[in-house]
């Protein structure tokens, strides 16, 4: 990509070199030619953020909507309407590339129609060489496409597009490198994800991530701290600070900080009421974690604990590094510490080589730890893992089959797990009405499990008291208790 294309000699030493003032300086210039664009047009040019995958991508695309609406243009939230189309796409499993493809078709079709639609792709499947090959080659009208690494210049290569008429094409393959303060756009005004860290390096043998976002960085503290500052001071209470790792934070700063110690920091901002982190591998777990969740006042009772399979034989294939026995134990230690604690995980069925006295041992850690909610996968063969080149693939109908057997056990332990709320008084805090019924406003628990209860808008974004009644497998009918 060469951005000095349009660029006089002059002109290019008014560039700033420094992050984030370049990008300040492209959004300046991004925003002068939609200007002519809106002009062209007879309207103000909207946009369209579509997200793929995990909550990683959702903050991402929050970003993206901030710079784009300092640039000037306005949300649409349905894609067929909007004038730039933004695709953040996920790439962990193999079937979620050709959902995107399919949809990419689609629009393909409605850019015909409107000549001032722009499309941009980023996101982890932009990390894979054959899919820019395959994007250049049958999908040319594609603009602007980019990568996990540099979704912050997201403003230049903007700017690059709309004064070049060409396409642009700038991945990297990895990097070090973080910026700070850069706009961000809300989905929530009253809860917030904030990065503390970026990329994995565990290299579990099915997984993508580590090969698609790179090496594991953390941010420096007093960023972060910064950041939940400004946030509550516009109006956050809730914060959900995100890495795929998050034990492991803080082992790659100069000054070397533990999860714990963070977590004990973000405490004490005023005004911030509620903090969530996912995700947390179960190897890094720590007991100083432990301790600061169990003494705290804001961290919720709810921790995200993926297992991905009960068998010690095949956690050790897929590179986890604990046992089934250690992560029985590490549940035991977590619960005795904090007994009305929530816990949720993700789970693999299928993995290679798994064999049915494989599948009943992660039966068996799901009856064990009667997890509240487990979000269940079938193993998917990612090409570019090592497992996807691992011998003994599990056939399909055995894997459906177990996959099945799953599921029903997941929902019966969790629609009694949720049960056992019933009739208790918990805070909520309200996200929205209901979608259903306009007299019913819908309320988050600490659990991270749901409350429907009457209400109305004003009540948006402000906390609660709910007497919990009926439960309905996965969320609650409740009734406002009185404070006093
Ligand atoms: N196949 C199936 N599930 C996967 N996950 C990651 N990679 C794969 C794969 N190749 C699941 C894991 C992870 C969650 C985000 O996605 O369970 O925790
Ligand atoms: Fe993937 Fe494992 Fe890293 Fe999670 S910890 S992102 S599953 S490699």
């Amino acid at each position: 990509m060469n951005q000095n294309m349009t660029d006089t000699a002059e002109q290019e030493a008014l560039i700033p070199v420094q992050e984030p003032q370049r990008q300040y300086y492209f959004m300046e210039r991004a925003k002068e030619y939609l200007e002519k664009m809106s002009r062209a047009a007879g309207r103000r040019l909207t946009f369209c953020v579509t997200t793929f995958g995990c909550q990683m991508n959702a903050r991402d695309s929050e970003k993206l909507a901030g710079i784009l609406e300092r640039i000037g243009y306005t949300e649409e939230p349905e894609e067929e309407k909007a004038d730039f189309v933004i695709y953040n796409t996920c790439t962990v499993r193999e079937n979620a590339n050709q959902r995107v493809y399919g949809r990419l078709g689609q629009l393909g079709r409605i850019k015909k129609k409107n000549p001032h639609m722009m499309i941009a792709l980023c996101g982890c499947m932009m990390q894979e060489p054959e899919v820019v090959e395959k994007l250049k080659k049958s999908y040319r009208f594609v603009d602007i496409i980019f990568g996990t690494h540099n979704i912050y210049k997201f403003a230049e290569l903007l700017a690059t597009r709309m004064e070049s008429g060409h396409t642009v094409i700038d991945i990297w393959k990895d990097t070090d490198k973080i910026v700070e303060d850069l706009p961000s756009e809300r989905k929530y005004p009253f809860k917030s994800g904030v990065n503390i860290m970026f990329g994995c390096n565990n290299f579990c043998s099915y997984c993508i991530v580590p090969y698609v976002r790179g090496r594991e960085r953390s941010r420096d503290p007093r960023a972060i701290i910064r950041e939940i500052e400004r946030l509550v001071s516009d109006g956050v209470v809730e914060v959900m600070l995100l890495g795929q790792n998050v034990n492991s934070y803080g082992k790659t700063l100069e000054e070397p900080m533990t999860f714990a110690e963070l977590l004990r920091e973000i405490e004490k901002i005023d005004g911030l009421e509620r903090i969530r982190f996912m995700t947390s591998h179960p190897k890094d777990l720590s007991d100083e974690l432990i301790e600061v969740m169990a003494s705290s006042r804001k961290i919720c009772r709810h921790l995200h604990l993926p297992v991905q399979s009960g068998s010690t034989r095949i956690l050790e294939k897929m590179n986890r590094r604990y046992t089934k026995e250690k992560y029985l134990e590490l549940v035991e230690r977590i619960k005795r510490a904090m007994p009305d604690i929530s816990l949720t995980t993700d789970i693999i069925v299928g993995f290679p080589g798994e064999t049915e006295e494989d599948f009943q041992d992660t039966l068996d850690v799901v009856r064990k730890v009667q997890y509240d909610s487990a979000f269940t996968f079938i193993y998917s063969k990612r090409t570019g893992t090592p497992a996807a080149v691992m011998e003994e693939q599990v056939p399909s109908e055995i894997v459906k089959d177990r996959f099945d057997r799953l599921l029903n056990e997941v929902q019966e332990i969790s629609a009694r797990m949720c049960a056992r709320h019933q009739g208790t008084v918990q805070t909520a805090l309200v996200e929205s009405m209901n979608d259903h019924d306009d007299t019913l406003v819908t309320g988050r628990l600490g659990s991270n499990l749901l409350v429907h209860f009457p209400g109305d808008a004003s009540m948006i974004g402000k906390f609660c008291k709910v007497r919990l009644g009926e439960c309905r497998g996965f969320y609650f009918i409740g009734e406002t208790e009185d404070d006093g």
